[in-house]
């Protein structure tokens, strides 16, 4: 009989069939695998239909292959847990839990104070202050109190800034029934009752700069008065909804504005968390196989902040397949990492590459330390010499490889997609790349020993 072990090992070759990367890459890794090796968590939400079992068998087994850290798309929302004043209802939430520890995935809670997915009787307190704020303390108690200890984070308070003018967001039953105290007593409520869950403000467009007139801007001044007045938050969630236009090139928000939000957030000692990602295209445009390449740059450009900003620990994406996403009320399509057909795309690729090709600092160990890499950014011209256990070392100056420890090694190189772009049998000292300007993979083989590095040619 075959054990557990290989029938996970045979649909993973199946996920992995379709991809540039069978070929490249050992069939045996996964996001989860790599995430794992790189201390970091990779997820994505459980789509609504799972929870009454309306999705194919593959879902489920790509999710818990594929990922380590799990959210519900609808199912913990106040609308979901308290449809009606004071009778709780965890069913759903419940069926999540337990689906994390059978496959020993972290677990995000979302989210408890947010002004979209109220119930109706809610709104019959929106001119009762002392009413409300029992409401939403009560709230918290029960669900919080509910998940004690199973959930490892919640987001606390979720998109409470207006997208406009940055102050708070106006249209919202907690704010203008209680005012902006309503976010600083729900993160001091949530902590009192589960005070080892990690709790995060989420919000969307936090992508678009740090200075006061964008919204991260004035998130931070709030994070700083919230840590100066000993609120108990502990990391922010950039949910990092982000569109590609693809006709003008032009996105709005970048990662590079994120990676200067953690660095803002690591001053506070405060975690960034990448809580929803999806990065679609303009609802009825072609989008082309070069688009779908880009995106999955785009992705890695976000994936390197987590991978490199010691207090960035998450990367979670907001659905599997384009099949299930809530991006065409958006009129958006196409921004996840599984075609409809639950087939990776050029993203997923893009995501293993990195993870497969991640290489910490060599001085210093665990995520928590540092996980700055001095070949990380795209401008760096050169690798540093690099030997790893098997004595095999490669230097690179200009377009020469220079290899050491190997007798008769076989060189290949592949771009950021996993495709292979050259390769040379036979080396023995050195071999010269023909390959254009860009960021590659370059792999060596040597009898048993081999080496995997990421090089820039310029
Ligand atoms: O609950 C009803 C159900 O009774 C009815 O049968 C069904 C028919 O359409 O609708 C159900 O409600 C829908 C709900 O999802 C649950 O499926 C709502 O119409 C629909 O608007 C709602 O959309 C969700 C949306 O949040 C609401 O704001 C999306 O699925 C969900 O992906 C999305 O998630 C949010 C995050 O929570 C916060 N950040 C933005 C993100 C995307 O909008």
């Amino acid at each position: 009989m075959m054990s557990n072990h290989s029938i996970a090992g045979l649909a993973l070759c199946a996920t992995l069939l379709g991809t540039g990367l069978t070929s490249a890459f050992a069939a045996d890794e996964t996001l989860r695998s790599l995430a794992e090796k790189n201390n970091i968590y990779v997820g994505a939400i459980l789509n609504s239909q799972w929870f009454n079992g309306g999705l194919p068998g593959n879902y489920e087994q790509i999710h818990k292959t594929q990922f380590n850290i799990v959210v519900a798309e609808n199912e913990m929302k106040f609308d979901a847990t308290e449809p009606s004043e004071g009778r709780f209802s965890y069913g759903n939430g419940d069926k999540m839990v337990k689906y994390a520890k059978a496959n020993g995935m972290r677990v995000r809670g979302h989210a408890l104070a947010w002004h979209s997915q109220v119930p109706n009787w809610v709104n019959n307190y929106k001119n009762d202050k002392q009413k409300l704020l029992k409401v939403l303390k009560n709230h918290i108690e029960n669900v919080v109190g509910h998940w004690k200890g199973q959930i490892d984070e919640w987001d606390v308070v979720n998109e409470a800034i207006s997208n406009n003018e940055p102050q708070w967001r106006s249209y919202s039953v907690w704010y203008q029934g209680i005012g902006p105290e309503f976010i600083d007593s729900a993160f001091v409520w949530t902590h009192a009752v589960d005070p080892d869950a990690e709790l995060c403000y989420n919000d969307y467009n936090l992508e678009q700069g740090i200075n006061s007139k964008a919204k991260a801007g004035f998130l931070l001044e709030q994070v700083k008065r919230w840590v100066a007045n000993g609120i108990p938050i502990h990391c922010v969630g950039s949910q990092t909804h982000v569109e590609d236009t693809t006709t003008d090139k032009h996105f709005i928000g970048s990662p590079d504005s994120l990676r200067s939000l953690a660095k803002e957030l690591a001053k506070l000692n405060v975690k960034l968390k990448i809580t929803e990602l999806d990065i679609g295209f303009k609802s009825g445009i072609n989008v082309s196989k070069s688009d779908l390449e880009r995106q999955g740059q785009t992705f890695r450009q976000y994936l390197d902040i987590v991978l490199e900003e010691p207090n960035v620990d998450t990367y979670l994406i907001w659905g599997v397949s384009d099949r299930w996403s809530w991006l065409g009320g958006l009129n958006r399509q196409q921004g996840l990492i599984y075609d409809e057909s639950l087939n990776p795309k050029p993203a997923f690729d893009s995501i293993l590459v990195r993870l497969q090709t991640y290489e910490p600092p060599q001085d210093t160990a665990g995520k928590d330390s540092t996980k700055k890499d001095s070949t990380a950014n795209d401008s760096t011209d050169a690798i540093k010499t690099f030997a790893n256990m098997s004595s095999l070392s490669m230097h690179l100056s200009d377009r020469t490889l220079f290899i050491t420890g190997a007798t008769d090694a076989k060189v290949e190189v592949f771009d950021m997609q996993g495709r292979p772009v050259f390769s040379a049998k036979n080396v023995k000292g050195s071999v010269n790349l023909k390959v254009a300007d860009g960021l590659y993979v370059v792999r060596i083989r040597d009898g048993s020993k081999s080496l995997m590095q990421r090089i820039s040619i310029k």
